[in-house]
């Protein structure tokens, strides 16, 4: 086994209200490519390396096998609860009245946890799919974004932590129109935003957007989700690793194409959770934001790389009616009500 990072030299972000936490973790959506036990060995192994940020969910299916993993390092003394920072999230079949409490009551339980330190609102929509489905089916019960449904489901994250289940809440794949007719709304605010960030999608304004508003955006596919399953891939997608700007840090660094996304989501501000179910590439990508950091010119190289490439497009969320995928993602700056 490898050694393990020295947890002083990982970067840290500040969350509001000044609790520092680890500027990367690790992902555990195995893309229907790697099995539940498959991907809670990596996050054995991980941890053991020096990860402590861990982004769950329960539409992985995947949380009670991370739950035993988890069981397993505090039983070794490998870590203590207080050191890791765990995430899930409330699925779409679950935002009714009462029943984002069950749902993260059934995510601690499998996980085996007292408390989760931030749980997100997955999608912004109550819209049911069946996991694995084909991207072109859709659900007859879907319905567009609506401010009162969603607050509804945010009140009830309000309510978790008041009850001392969860220490923060997060939203995911919102839009600046959705947070500016949300945010004045909420008690709590939340403390992160996970949306997609890679080197071809780099959502410049919503980036910016949360920073201003003290919200930490959570980088998913930051390596551009090579692994991602079949029905999610389109004949536009960008290949983020193939990038020029990428390819050429790579050379300079004498690293792999995927270390470079990494190192410059750390070094823009994002918090990537880049997927690995192998060792080397775990290792690699925790310890590559320790050191040899990418120069100011190859930053702005990779930000020009920008090509608006959304690859998690979300269209089994659509509602009838609606047009294309782009309408989950208001286009024209404002909430599309179908
Ligand atoms: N909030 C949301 O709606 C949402 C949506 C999507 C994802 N997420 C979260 O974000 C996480 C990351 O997204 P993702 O898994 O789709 O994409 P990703 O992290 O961009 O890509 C993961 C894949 O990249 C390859 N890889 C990783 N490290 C590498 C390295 N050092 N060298 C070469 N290849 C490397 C691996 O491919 P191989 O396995 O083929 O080697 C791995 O499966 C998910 O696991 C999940 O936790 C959240």
């Amino acid at each position: 086994m490898n050694s393990r990072i020295d947890q002083r030299t990982v970067p840290v972000r500040t969350l509001h209200g000044g609790e520092k936490i680890p500027c990367m973790g690790l992902g555990t959506f195995g893309s229907d490519k790697y099995d539940a036990d498959t991907v809670s060995e990596a996050v054995y192994g991980a941890i053991k390396y020096g990860y402590r940020l861990i982004d769950c969910a329960a539409v992985y299916q995947n949380e009670d096998r991370i739950g035993k993993v988890l069981q397993r390092l505090f039983a070794e003394k490998e870590v203590e609860r207080e050191d890791l920072f765990i995430t899930s999230k409330v699925w779409n079949d679950m935002h009714g009245d009462g029943q984002v409490l069950e749902s993260c009551q059934k995510s601690l339980s499998d996980l085996g946890l007292d408390y989760l330190d931030l749980y997100f609102v997955h999608w912004p929509f109550p819209n049911y799919h069946a996991p694995g489905c084909s991207g072109d089916s859709r659900n007859p019960d879907s319905r567009p974004f609506s401010v009162e449904e969603f607050m509804g489901v945010w009140r009830q994250c309000e309510e978790l932590v008041d009850k001392g289940l969860v220490r923060y809440i997060g939203m995911s794949n919102m839009t600046i129109p959705k947070l500016e007719a949300v945010l004045p709304l909420c008690r709590i605010q939340p403390a992160a935003l996970e949306m997609e960030l890679h080197p071809s999608f780099q959502q410049p304004e919503l980036f910016a957007y949360a920073q201003e508003h003290n919200i930490l955006p959570i980088g998913y596919c930051p390596i551009g989700s090579p692994s991602r399953p079949e029905r999610d891939r389109t004949a536009e997608d960008v290949e983020d690793m193939r990038l020029p700007a990428i390819e050429a840090a790579a050379r300079a660094h004498q690293v792999h194409p995927a270390v470079i996304c990494l190192k410059w989501a750390v070094q823009r501000g994002q918090i990537p959770i880049p997927f690995s179910i192998k060792e080397a590439q775990y290792i690699s990508n925790l310890k590559c934001v320790t050191e040899d950091p990418l120069t100011e010119e190859e930053m702005e190289a990779i930000r020009a790389e920008d090509k608006n490439c959304r690859l998690v497009k979300g269209q089994v969320f659509l509602w009838e009616g609606s047009g294309g995928w782009e309408d989950l993602w208001d286009p024209d700056g404002v909430i599309v009500t179908g």
